[in-house]
């Protein structure tokens, strides 16, 4: 049995095993030719401390390059939410004299972007220098490198304690978590908070994304590994709230042990993810079958539409869409090119499962009969930018919660 992460327990359950996975990132190494990197992508589930969490660790470095090609404000929804974040946050935890916010994963700047404009001292930490480039483009102070308690020593003796340290989609990611939390508890101030939204474990068992793990994505967080997590670094789970970025997402909000009183919203999440069923493993190995079936359902469609003489094409080039191709078996002869906006992906090719990427603007010359939703995340926001699509009689194609056209 292998040891958790979080508790050190020898008690994970392994759930599912996606075997042998490249690094869902690795879009320019994929196009560059030559071998690939690949690890095993296996979750389990720790029946000690109920963190779920990856069996092997793909390496970091590999993992978020200098050249990561992710960017946060891609999407309008992002956009938006990042905004509405740093808004929240302005109002609510920024409002002493001459306040400071930390963020780890600043990416391109998009949250903080909203803190600068309104004067708040800020500064981003990332290790992806392109990602960090465009932040620093747009005036948003950044600092090139992971963050972790050496890290944070040097950013408190340069610019004081921090009263907020925020982070999205970037804690989970971290195998060694509690290098976060070293560096959390030396720079943040007293009464300080330290704020990271992350995919919520509930939503992705309930709705069966199975894509929603791959190399970055880590730990599968809920409400209480969280706060088992938390408690084991010194910190209170205070807050959680739900958000429905990315299929649906917890805003967590920790703070130094006693320091803060838990709000009610933590009791009532906890409840829930009882009624859920959210420790028992046998809920992660059904979750494991129902992906398998999708899988199995996917590519039948995609092979009956093929024998047809239907033409699919695939939208968005994301991370989880990497879980699907490589576990589900889809290539370039059932899905001969996928469209993304973002520049750093297009004219490479999948990682693993080599599918083109290509600019939006191939997607309606001519139109395909199928697309087939990997950024089902962005439903709403791509379905109307590509109108035109429905409007030529084009069908979707969406795998969660399970394979429909629509
Ligand atoms: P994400 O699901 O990890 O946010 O990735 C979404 C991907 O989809 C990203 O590569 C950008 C791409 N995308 C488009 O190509 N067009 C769009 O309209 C949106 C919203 C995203």
């Amino acid at each position: 049995m292998n040891a958790c992460r979080i508790c050190g327990e020898k008690s994970i359950v392994e759930f599912f095993d996606f075997a042998r996975q490249p690094l869902s990132n690795s879009f320019a190494d994929a196009a560059a030719g030559g071998r690939e990197f690949a690890f095993r992508l296996a979750a389990g589930f720790c029946t000690g401390c109920t963190m779920a969490q990856q069996l092997e660790e793909a390496p970091r470095d590999r993992v978020f390059p200098a050249d990561y090609p992710y960017r946060s404000s891609e999407s309008a929804g992002s956009r938006r939410h990042f905004t509405e974040a740093a808004k929240t946050l302005i109002a609510t935890e920024l409002t002493g004299s001459d306040p400071f916010i930390v963020e780890i994963g600043s990416n391109d700047g998009i949250m903080l972007r909203t803190v600068k404009e309104a004067g708040i001292r800020h500064l981003g930490v990332d290790p992806a220098k392109d990602a960090a480039e465009l932040a620093a483009a747009e005036g948003v102070r950044v600092r090139v490198g992971l963050f972790a308690e050496p890290t944070a020593l040097e950013i408190r003796a340069a610019d004081g304690p921090a009263n907020v340290v925020y982070s999205a989609n970037t804690i989970s990611h971290i195998p060694g978590i509690e290098s976060i939390f070293d560096g959390v508890r030396a720079l943040l101030a007293p009464g300080g908070v330290f704020v990271f939204e992350d995919r919520y474990v509930s939503d992705i068992v309930e709705n069966t994304y199975f894509d929603q793990i791959y190399d970055a994505h880590f730990y599968l967080f809920a409400v209480r590994s969280v706060q088992a997590m938390a408690a084991r670094f010194g910190f209170d789970l205070i807050d959680a709230e739900h958000l429905p970025v990315h299929g649906g997402s917890i805003r967590y909000t920790v703070a130094r042990s006693g320091e803060r009183r838990p709000r009610a919203s933590v009791g009532e999440f906890l409840a829930r993810e009882r009624e859920r069923n959210l420790s028992d493993p046998d809920v992660y190995r059904a979750f494991g079958a129902r992906a398998r079936a999708t899988c199995g359902n996917l590519t039948a469609l995609l092979r009956d539409l093929r024998a047809a003489g239907r033409s699919v094409v695939g939208y968005g080039a994301t991370a989880k869409s990497a879980t699907v191709t490589n576990y589900c078996g889809i290539g370039p002869d059932l899905v001969p090119f996928i469209c993304d906006s973002t520049p750093a992906k297009q004219g490479t090719l999948t990682p693993g499962s080599h599918i083109p990427v290509r600019p939006p603007e191939a997607f309606s010359r001519p139109y395909p009969d199928y697309a087939l939703l990997f950024a089902w995340n962005h439903a709403e926001e791509i379905m109307a930018k590509e109108r035109g699509f429905r409007d030529a009689g084009g069908k979707w194609i969406l795998y969660v919660p399970d394979v429909h056209i629509v």
